[in-house]
């Protein structure tokens, strides 16, 4: 499964590219905003953190089919490597969807709530489709299930050009149901990254570890016994 980077801060980004095995960054225009800066520089410099190879997908804010491209165009330009075009789902997003995929540009359609908005995505040839977990659990329904079921449709369809990128999590169990599922990618935000190892009974393991090496050799590490060696 990837494991992509919901934000667009750039302190929070380094550190997850150092530390986790992360397969790229998704931003949104709600993500971008926060960082309150200019959009060009902040997108060059996520560009600069995460290299070429992983994927950068960036959202549009273009309305009709012909501004959608435009901006598509535009960024595949300017961050270059491994980018994909956010797209929200609606009719000229699809009519923007179908004429990027024939100019070659990769396609994430986003905001998706529903089975058939994803299904429509994929004809239209996107790369992705992103559905909204916590989003959906918010408002009563079982964002897990229809993650879970555009998965197997996707399946059952034989459709391989197009994945599922689960988005909107609040939590690990979100994730990991989702994983079980079969699911391709998730995003989820720096914080959530951390949450995903975290486990009490591992520091209690690590702290046991240490206690027990420091009744015999104290503070010194292996490093400090070797360098002592040479
Ligand atoms: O990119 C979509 C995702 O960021 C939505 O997440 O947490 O705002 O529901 P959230």
């Amino acid at each position: 499964m990837m494991y992509i980077i919901d934000s667009a801060n750039l302190d929070a980004i380094r550190r997850c590219v150092e530390l986790f095995p992360v397969d790229g960054v998704t931003t949104n225009p709600t993500i971008i905003s926060r960082e309150h800066t200019s959009f060009p520089e902040l997108i060059r410099s996520i560009r600069e953190i995460i290299g070429d190879e992983r994927m950068f997908h960036i959202q549009t804010t273009g309305v009709t089919a012909a501004e959608i491209v435009r901006e598509a165009e535009l960024l595949k330009d300017f961050v270059r490597g491994n980018f994909y075009i956010k797209i929200p789902i609606t009719d000229e997003g699809l009519k923007a969807t179908a004429e990027l995929k024939r100019r070659g540009i990769k396609v994430t359609e986003t905001a998706i709530f529903t089975q058939q908005q994803a299904m429509f995505a994929a004809k239209a040839g996107a790369d992705f489709v992103a559905p909204y977990v916590n989003r959906l659990d918010n408002i009563v329904s079982d964002g897990v299930n229809v993650v879970t079921e555009i998965v197997e449709m996707f399946e059952k369809h034989n459709i391989s050009s197009c994945k599922v990128l689960a988005a909107s999590f609040k939590t690990v169990e979100q994730i990991h149901k989702i994983a079980m599922a079969g699911c391709h990618a998730v995003t989820i935000n720096p914080e959530l990254f951390d949450t995903l190892i975290y486990h009490p009974m591992t520091q209690y393991a690590i702290d046991d570890f240490n206690a027990d090496w420091e009744s015999v050799y104290g503070k010194e590490s292996i490093l400090d016994i070797f360098e002592k060696d040479k």
